[in-house]
């Protein structure tokens, strides 16, 4: 009835250390009735979840493991019922995805996330015992009836005082064979800009297409993440432009824009595990980025393994909105702060990289509110030989004049005493 991927990545580090692992694992979850199979999803997710403790609230993200099952809940549906995929993981949590179709169209019509306080491996403090169940009916995954839906992008789904958050989706329901229909329906997110249909008029209205201009050189911001004592235990300074590539309404095309991050306008957010931090920069309500960093407790080495941004720009057509949670930059050792002074490109995916400059982070290990040494990045480095490789040249140069005018010199003399 279940089948799950082999590439399930560790959360072993729940059961040892209480810890929270976001590295997603892609999990496949079958409904079959009879020999014939009427749902099959292949997808990773991930929840994050608010729940209050005896010190206030905390969040934390638990990832759908790839250990999921299906639960005997699920049913393809029929008398008058919806089909129904339910995926069990853990202690007593559950995701169900509830369909509906009609002659053309079947989508997801109603999400439920039942997830349970009395484990305390996953929510550590909890005040509460009770198996929570929230749900959704706005889920916003349709698809041509006969076709598979696919979304490789992440696309979250706020359900009571959770987000879902789902990337690399392939699924169908109401299927005719035993396998996913090479038919697919693409969520709009995966649709490349160039074949979105042109802007609705009332959005034209804006000004005239402006050329965008390279922004300069970004300021630097100094940002900073407490804990729910106030101490701080993340630390950032750096200077961030986006460069984003959008269908301009203005302009009826897909338009490539560096923007800077204005640090005046800027506040920062975030939170701190023992092996995960994240850091939430929002500029106003048009800009918000979100790094996610993690603690390898066996190398005692962080690096920054998530990015994700919601850009709500004015000549966008629609939210640009993207995240990768699978990234491997800004990598530093416990202890220590990472630094990096010289210009870094952080490549998000296709539409969306990050520049960074005179930066400097900190997410594990601070003592006393303060950076601590830091570990320098290979550019800068290199850039450090640069000016000792000229100096020594010029060194040499120097030496080499010097010489050559001291033979000279005696040369010359030699010359005076023959005559
Ligand atoms: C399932 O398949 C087996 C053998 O392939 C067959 O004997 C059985 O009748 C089938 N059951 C149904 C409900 O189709
Ligand atoms: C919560 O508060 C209690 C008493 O006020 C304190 O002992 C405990 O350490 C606090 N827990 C956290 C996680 O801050
Ligand atoms: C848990 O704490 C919240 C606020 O921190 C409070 O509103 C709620 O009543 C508490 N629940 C229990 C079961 O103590
Ligand atoms: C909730 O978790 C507790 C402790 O981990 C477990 O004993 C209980 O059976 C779980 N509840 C459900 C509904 O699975
Ligand atoms: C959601 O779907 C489940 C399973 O089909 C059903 O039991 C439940 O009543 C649905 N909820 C709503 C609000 O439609
Ligand atoms: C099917 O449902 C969609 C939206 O739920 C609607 O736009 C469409 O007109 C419906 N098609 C038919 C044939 O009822
Ligand atoms: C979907 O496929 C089934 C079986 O192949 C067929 O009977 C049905 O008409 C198809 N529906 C659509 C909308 O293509
Ligand atoms: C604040 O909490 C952190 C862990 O949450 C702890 O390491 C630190 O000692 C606490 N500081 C104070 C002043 O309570
Ligand atoms: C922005 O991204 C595009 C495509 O990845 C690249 O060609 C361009 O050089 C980038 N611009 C800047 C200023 O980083
Ligand atoms: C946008 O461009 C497309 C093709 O490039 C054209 O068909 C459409 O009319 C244009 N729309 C506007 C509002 O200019
Ligand atoms: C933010 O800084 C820019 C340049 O550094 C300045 O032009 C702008 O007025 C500042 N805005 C605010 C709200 O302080
Ligand atoms: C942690 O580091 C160790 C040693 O470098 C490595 O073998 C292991 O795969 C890393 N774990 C993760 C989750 O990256």
């Amino acid at each position: 009835m279940t089948r799950t991927c082999p590439f399930v990545v560790g959360i072993a580090c729940f059961a040892i250390l209480g810890c929270v692992t976001v590295v997603q694992s892609q999990v496949t979850l079958e409904v079959t009735e009879g020999n014939s199979t009427c749902i099959k999803a292949e997808l990773s997710a991930s929840f994050s979840i608010t729940y209050d403790t005896a010190n206030g609230t905390r969040t934390v993200m638990v990832p759908l493991p790839g250990s999921a099952v299906v639960g005997v809940a699920s049913s393809c549906g029929g008398d008058g019922r919806s089909p129904w995929l339910v995926a069990l993981f853990g202690d007593g949590h559950a995701l169900g995805l509830s369909f509906s179709s009609n002659d053309t169209l079947y989508s997801v019509a109603n999400l439920t996330l039942q997830y349970n306080l009395s484990d305390v491996a996953t929510f550590p403090d909890a005040n509460s015992t009770d198996v929570v169940t929230v749900e959704t009916t706005s889920v916003g995954m349709v698809a041509r009836v006969n076709t598979t839906y696919r979304c490789i992008s992440a696309s979250s789904v706020i359900v009571g005082g959770a987000t879902v958050t789902f990337s690399n989706v392939t699924m169908e329901a109401y299927m005719t064979g035993d396998d996913l229909s090479p038919d697919e329906s693409v969520c709009t997110a995966d649709q490349s800009f160039t074949t979105a249909p042109p802007p609705p008029p009332s959005t034209t209205t804006a000004a005239p297409a402006p050329v965008p201009t390279p922004p300069g050189t970004p300021n630097q911001g100094s940002y900073s993440v407490s804990n729910s004592n106030g101490t701080v235990c993340l630390l950032a300074r750096m200077a961030l432009q986006l460069n984003i590539s959008y269908f301009s309404a203005s302009q009826n095309k897909t338009i490539q824009e560096v923007v800077n991050l204005l640090p005046n306008q800027t506040t920062s957010s975030g939170s701190c595990d023992p092996t995960s931090a994240t850091l939430v920069l929002t500029q106003g309500s048009a800009t918000n980025l979100s790094f996610l960093f993690t603690l390898n407790t066996t190398s005692n080495r962080y690096h920054l393994t998530g990015l994700s941004v919601v850009a709500a720009w004015s000549d966008m057509t629609a939210p640009f909105n993207t995240s990768n949670s699978s990234l491997d930059y800004l990598r530093g050792s416990l202890g220590r702060s990472y630094m990096c002074i010289s210009e870094q490109t952080l490549a998000v995916d296709q539409n969306f990289s990050l520049n960074t400059f005179q930066l400097q982070v900190q997410p594990f290990g601070i003592t006393r509110g303060q950076f601590t040494q830091a570990d320098e990045c290979q550019l800068d480095q290199d850039n450090m030989l640069i000016p000792i490789v000229v100096g020594a040249a010029l060194a040499g140069l120097v030496l080499i004049v010097l010489i050559a005018y001291l033979i000279g010199r005696k040369k010359s003399h030699a010359g005076y005493q023959t005559i």
